[in-house]
């Protein structure tokens, strides 16, 4: 959220991880690199390996030069982590924890992920056009507390069977903190904020939207609601275009996110930005997708956008991040679709990894 000073180039530490990390990432710089050429704005960037992969090749899945490159970065490109080999292992000790290592070392601690239909993307939306023709939600998800990361977590025997326990904790300053930013997010948009939580049953939710409360009179210009969970999933399918800006938990959050995704029509489309330290984060809300790994049939464009976030938030550069998201609306509009975006019977019009990412460049290199 800091714009760097344009006097030194801006820093990128790319991270692309596993699956189709690696193939989405390079697409994404293929795009950035094109549009700071456009734009003359200077770039360093800087390749290091992170997650399964690594794990794999180092034995760490986040080595010390990773870590260190991340953290002096004006931002960290992601692409995703993940891999099914390592599926046995407590989720913790799995190669894909580096990725809540690494939003913790970044103190990233809002999760922001933008979904917008766009035209060309209309028909490949499971719901009836005229529900989600104006859809254009801000899912605003706190990262780094609640169940996530609360303690006491484990596993134990009792009375002869397995038991298992994760902790759901909010301190009063997390909550604070993602509430007022979302308001903040909201004044520039639509000016509606949804508060989302389940505080009929659980004591975190009570104390969150006590907070909402509290910080509401602060922002007189915003419409403020409330939903519990389970009735936002349903209002998102019922009428999605109703939304402006959704605040919500770490979980929840990771839920109504995915849900908004395939509102569209898949996760392959939807970025997302996470900030709150000196260092933001962008990846695709994607994973990583093994069953795609080195095909060239991934969506780019979920990773495309984040760079495009990317731009927006760090460098402050807000012409670039609109030539990206333009340039991408316009490869949709020509009709280009990877098979993600299409029902079974149509796949074989799939578009490849490296056609769309082609049909960004070539839109980026056209007058505006
Ligand atoms: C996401 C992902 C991650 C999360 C996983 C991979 C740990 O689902 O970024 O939404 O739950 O935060
Ligand atoms: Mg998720």
């Amino acid at each position: 959220m800091t714009p760097t000073p344009s006097n030194r180039p801006l820093r990128v530490c790319v991270l692309g991880g596993d699956g189709i990390g690696p193939e989405v990432t390079r697409a994404a710089v293929q795009v950035l690199r094109a549009v700071c050429e456009r734009d003359r704005i200077e770039l360093d960037l800087g390749e290091y390996p992170f997650g399964s992969s690594s794990f794999r090749e180092t034995g760490d899945a986040f080595p010390e030069a990773s870590r260190q490159a991340a953290s002096e970065a004006d931002a960290v490109l992601l692409g995703a982590v993940g891999d099914p080999a390592f599926d046995h292992l407590p989720p913790m000790e799995r190669p894909q924890r580096a990725l809540l290592d690494l939003r913790q070392l970044l103190d990233a601690w809002a999760n922001l992920r933008p979904a917008r239909m766009s035209a060309g993307l209309l028909d490949a939306s499971p719901m009836k056009p005229e529900i989600v023709r104006d859809l254009d939600v801000l899912v605003v998800r706190e990262l780094l507390s609640g169940l996530y990361f609360g303690r006491p977590r484990e596993r134990r025997v009792e009375n002869g069977e397995e038991v298992a326990i994760d902790t759901m904790v909010y301190r009063e300053h997390e909550i604070e903190r993602i509430v007022r930013l979302a308001f903040e997010l909201a004044q520039k948009r639509k000016k509606k904020l949804c508060s989302v939580d389940k505080s009929n049953v659980l004591e975190c939710s009570r104390l969150w939207e006590q907070i909402v409360a509290r910080i509401a009179p602060e922002f007189p210009d915003v419409e403020l609601s409330h939903l519990y969970v389970d009735a936002c999933a349903t209002a998102l399918v019922t009428h999605p275009a109703e939304f402006d800006v959704i605040v919500s938990s770490n979980l929840f959050g990771d839920v109504l996110s995915d849900q908004t995704a395939g509102i569209l029509g898949s996760l392959g489309v939807l970025p997302s930005a996470s900030v709150g330290g000196p260092t933001s984060l962008f990846e695709p809300v994607h994973g990583s997708a093994p069953s795609l790994a080195g095909q060239d049939k991934a969506n780019p464009m979920a990773a495309i956008l984040s760079a495009a976030m990317l731009l927006r938030h760090t460098g402050g550069h807000e012409g670039a991040a609109l030539a990206i998201e333009a340039a991408v609306d316009q490869a949709l509009a020509l009709g280009l679709r990877t098979a993600d975006l299409l029902p079974k019977a149509r796949r074989h019009e799939a578009c490849t990894t490296t056609a769309f990412t082609d049909a960004v460049l070539a839109a980026l290199q056209q007058p505006a």
